[in-house]
């Protein structure tokens, strides 16, 4: 058992690890400013776990660009925090591309300051939301670990920009223990339907889309191009359940904690990929419901096909994913059902 800081853990992410981490026994602070988020995840998140917030899990409200925030976060419990799980981070690739100068401040002046944070307060020990983003246009699929980081995309460039911080900051003394956790596609929900993806108006991700479409939100999901060179023309994905993730990250501390290695770098995805098309059958079979879509142009900076080699994180970790995309669609689709407006109300 340990005491964590989750960073961003209101999120999409971090509040499924949220869960999955107490469920492991461990104790959380939770350091959110809810720029991307609501606390009714939270508190949703303590309730499926079984206890009370305030007890084994504390939320603080806070920026982890703002130093007393992060001091009030370390100095939150008379135990020192053993590890941080680093979610806070802005990801929007379009986004990105519009207010970079937004994107290196919360992403990679946010994680210095963290760092500084961890640094005064005797924690060497965090686990890094990296992404499959920074291999930007792959040459070979799978993509092994070992591949060329080139991302494509500013907000890919902040993620590629505090690995390489978090490798030097493990090379400037002894102890530090690092895991950067590539995800690929993170979708669906808690198979209670109590929590999921939120997004803020108009989806920009696929699976977020479709569930829109399928209760009838959305009159139909556009399809970025046709003639991409895959079975059926359309984009392939490696899609990985939202809580296989979550017990990635539980895998990853346990070995970070009773290792101590002092930097991995792990892809975490299933290992391969559904096209657009197989997407919108499953979620149609699954629901029941007519999913109509149209084929457009394809979308700036897309790739015709991302699928991770999990080689690596099955033989360091010991961790496999053990959802497949029918209980991908069917967790997002009864999350959806029951929440058509995420946390928030329709006039939010
Ligand atoms: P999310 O937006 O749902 O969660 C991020 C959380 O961080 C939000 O709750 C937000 O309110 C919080 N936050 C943002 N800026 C903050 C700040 N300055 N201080 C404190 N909190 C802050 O996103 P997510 O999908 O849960 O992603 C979590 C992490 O994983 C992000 O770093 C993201 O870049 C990375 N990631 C996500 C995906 C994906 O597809 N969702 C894929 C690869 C990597
Ligand atoms: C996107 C980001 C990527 C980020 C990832 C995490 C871009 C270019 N890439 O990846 O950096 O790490 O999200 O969530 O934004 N699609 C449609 N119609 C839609 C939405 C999506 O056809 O309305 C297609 C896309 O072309 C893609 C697939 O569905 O082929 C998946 O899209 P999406 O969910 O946005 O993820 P990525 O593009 O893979």
């Amino acid at each position: 058992m340990a005491q964590l800081l989750i960073t961003g853990g209101a999120g999409f992410i971090g509040s499924h690890t949220c869960l999955a981490l107490l469920e492991a026994g461990h104790n959380l602070i939770v350091l959110e400013n809810y720029s991307n988020s609501s606390n009714e995840a939270l508190r949703r998140v303590a309730e499926l776990a079984g206890v009370r917030l305030g007890d084994r899990i504390t939320l603080l409200q806070g920026d982890i660009r703002n130093q007393e925030d992060l001091e009030m976060a370390f100095s939150q419990e008379k135990k020192t925090i053993d590890a941080v799980v680093h979610f806070a981070g802005l990801k929007a690739v379009g986004e990105s591309v519009q207010q970079p100068l937004r994107y290196w401040d919360v992403n990679v002046g946010g994680t210095c300051s963290l760092l500084g944070a961890m640094k005064r307060h005797g924690c060497r020990t965090i686990v890094f939301s990296s992404s499959a983003t920074v291999y930007g246009y792959p040459k070979k699929v799978p993509i092994q670990e070992t591949a060329i980081v080139q991302p494509i995309s500013p907000y890919g460039r902040t993620k590629a920009a505090v690995e390489k911080l978090l490798t030097d900051v493990s090379e400037s003394e002894d102890g530090w223990c690092i895991a950067c956790l590539r995800y690929f596609n993170p979708v669906g929900a808690h198979s209670s339907g109590r929590i999921g993806e939120s997004p803020y108006g108009m989806p920009n991700n696929l699976f977020p889309f479709v569930c829109q479409v399928a209760v009838g939100q959305r009159k139909e999901l556009k399809i970025f191009g046709g003639d991409w060179p895959t079975t059926d023309g359309t984009p392939v994905r490696d899609y990985i359940h939202v809580m296989d993730l979550a017990e990635g990250h539980c895998a990853a501390l346990e070995v970070l904690m009773r290792e101590r290695p002092q930097v991995l770098t792990i892809n975490l995805g299933c290992g391969y990929g559904y096209s657009v098309l197989e997407v919108v059958k499953a979620f149609e079979s699954v629901s029941s419901m007519d999913v109509p879509f149209k084929i457009v142009a394809r979308r700036p900076g897309d790739v015709s096909c991302s699928i991770a080699d999990s080689t690596l994180a099955a033989n360091r970790l010991g961790w496999v994913t053990r959802r497949n995309l029918v209980d991908m669609c069917r967790d997002a689709f009864a999350w959806q059902k029951d929440n058509p407006f995420g946390y928030f109300s329709k006039n939010d």
